[in-house]
């Protein structure tokens, strides 16, 4: 695998690349901050399976981070990510310095008004500014035909396939299902700052997120008895603070009355000092399995 450090050593060597590539297969990339895990290695393999060539990086983007979050400590394992790259089949990985994609006078940034600024960038603002003005740079290095990412970060698909739409990036953009731990907990670089105790605690988040579906399976379809039944839920843990419940159009991540047409249902939660996120999305009536009531899981949220 390549390593390229710098922002033009990393275009030219994604032209060459390209240049060998079948136009409808194309070049993969994914953009990540490292700390990688099966959640990320599942992005590379689908990016593997669909693209003739596939490309990463590595970058702990500090325009995301407002002061007083984890930068500074988020984990850093760059040997370890790479081996585990390379054995993925990544064929380049940019692992640029941050003042190679930020020289001194970078003023420009990405905004995307509105849905930039709802859940996760309503709670952190600045946060999507941040991420959109690095991918929006990471696609313009990188020329990729597909670009992956987790459905975990589901407010961030969202802005970035704003983004593309607004911009014509010349991008597919692939949204890839949350890969969980056996016990449900949705795999993320900052499950590891959890003390024993809060990892247990932490399977709220995927056990109501499940009942929520069970509800949405077998009588809900106002949005608003989610909203009201999540946080009663998640209040069986008196320790966790929640930061949002959200149940939104996936698209617009604006609120919604029904879910009939499809919906996003989001939690961010406190566990000490860390947030986790976890959601699911709930289809359209229409492309929904017909409900089979005898496998659906015997958990139940209080609702009014
Ligand atoms: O999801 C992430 O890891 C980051 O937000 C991304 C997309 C790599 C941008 O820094």
């Amino acid at each position: 695998m390549r390593i390229c450090r710098t922002s033009s050593e990393m275009q030219q060597a994604c032209r060459e690349l390209k240049k060998n590539t079948v136009p409808e297969r194309g070049l993969g990339f994914v953009p990540t901050m490292g700390a990688l895990h099966a959640g990320h290695l599942s992005l590379i393999a689908l990016a593997r399976a669909e693209c003739d060539v596939v490309v990463a990086s590595i970058f702990v983007n500090p325009r995301q981070f407002a002061a007083g979050e984890d930068f500074a400590v988020y984990p850093r394992e760059f040997e370890e990510d790479c081996r585990k790259l390379e054995s993925a089949g990544v064929e380049i990985l940019f692992a640029p310095a941050p003042d190679d994609m930020y020289p001194s006078g970078a003023t420009t940034f990405v905004e995307v008004e509105g849905i930039g600024n709802r859940l996760d960038g309503a709670s952190r603002p600045g946060h999507f500014r941040g991420v959109a003005t690095v991918v929006a740079k990471l696609f313009n290095i990188v020329g990729p035909d597909r670009a992956y990412f987790g459905q975990k970060d589901a407010a961030q698909v969202a802005v970035l396939r704003a983004m593309v739409r607004d911009l014509n990036f010349p991008v597919n953009l692939v949204a890839c299902p949350t890969v969980r731990e056996e016990d449900g907990l949705a795999m993320s670089s900052r499950n590891r700052y959890l003390s024993a105790d809060e990892r247990r605690r932490a399977l709220i988040l995927s056990r109501t997120l499940e009942a929520a579906q069970h509800l949405v399976k077998t009588e809900v379809r106002g949005a608003q008895v989610l909203r009201d039944a999540l946080p009663e839920a998640l209040a069986a843990d008196p320790l966790l603070q929640i930061d949002y419940v959200a149940v939104v159009d996936p698209g617009t991540l604006e609120p919604i009355e029904n879910i009939d047409n499809g919906a996003l249902i989001a939690i961010a939660a406190w566990f000490g000092k860390t947030r986790l996120i976890d959601n699911v999305v709930i289809e359209p009536v229409a492309q929904r399995a017909n409900p089979d009531l005898s496998q659906a899981p015997a958990r139940e949220l209080s609702h009014a």
